[in-house]
């Protein structure tokens, strides 16, 4: 079967009623950065930061997957694919999908403040354990903290993404404005003569000399439309 690679980023989210960044009226419209996705901006006042994203976690439970991430999913009976995510919702998993990478973390898991990539140390709430509190613990005895990537801190995935893209025989982007890095870097290394798609309803700056092929569409009917022009091409199966 044909690397199906698919690079997702809060678009792919937008028809299921999350919030992008940089649209009009999101997140970071909304919300200080500094004070909610660096380091900084949580060792300053980290119960502001601990409720930012208990309000984006408990939102899980009021949204669904979309078609678009319903698609991808079935993708998987005629490609080996997998899904690069910068998201932290947990949409592609309960959609289907099971090959998910997650660059900047995963709303659903919590960690150590002291040593946030220390595997014993992450955990997956519960449903009921959604709302994470000032003197909640982590293994190693510090506050528990959400399992993001902040601005400046490490992305301790992007190796195990760069070594997927260089495998991939068809590239995706979706829902994504490449603002990003490293994230919006894995362009870069898609094998030569690998075809890129890019779907989304609005222009998106490609810092790259590559050939993409635009679906200028949103992500539901983007894949519906990605879906058929791979049958056409002959892409399944092989
Ligand atoms: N379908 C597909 N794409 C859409 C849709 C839709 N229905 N609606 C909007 N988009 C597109 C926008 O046009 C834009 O190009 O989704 C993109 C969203 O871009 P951003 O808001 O910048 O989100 P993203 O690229 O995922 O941000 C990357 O920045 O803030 C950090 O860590 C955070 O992972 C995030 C990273």
């Amino acid at each position: 079967m044909k690397k199906l690679v698919v690079l997702t980023g809060a678009g792919m989210s937008a028809e299921s009623g999350i919030s992008t960044f940089r649209d009009a009226g999101g997140l970071w419209e909304r919300y200080p950065v500094e004070q909610v996705a660096t380091p900084e901006g949580y060792a300053a006042n980290p119960e502001l930061v601990i409720n930012f994203y208990n309000e984006r976690r408990k939102q899980l439970l009021d949204v669904k997957p979309n078609r678009g991430h319903e698609l991808l999913a079935e993708m998987e009976k005629d490609y080996d694919v997998t899904i690069i995510t910068q998201n932290v919702d947990n949409l592609h998993e309960r959609a289907g999908s099971s090959n998910v990478i997650h660059l900047h973390g995963e709303l659903t898991k919590v960690t150590s403040s002291r040593h946030p990539n220390d595997p014993k140390c992450i955990r997956t709430l519960r449903p009921e354990e959604y709302e994470v509190k000032m003197g909640d613990k982590a293994a190693d005895g510090s506050q528990l903290r959400p399992f993001i990537v902040w601005f400046g801190e490490a992305v301790p995935m992007i190796e195990t993404a760069i070594d997927c893209v260089e495998q991939a025989d068809i590239f995706v982007i979706i829902g994504t404005s490449l603002n990003v890095y490293p994230a919006a870097g894995l362009l870069n290394y898609v094998p030569q003569g690998v075809p890129v798609y890019l779907i989304d309803p609005k222009e998106v700056a490609v810092n790259s000399m590559r050939k993409v092929h635009v679906i200028r569409k949103g992500a539901s009917e983007g894949v519906a439309e990605l879906k058929a022009l791979l049958e056409e091409s002959g892409s399944v199966g092989k």
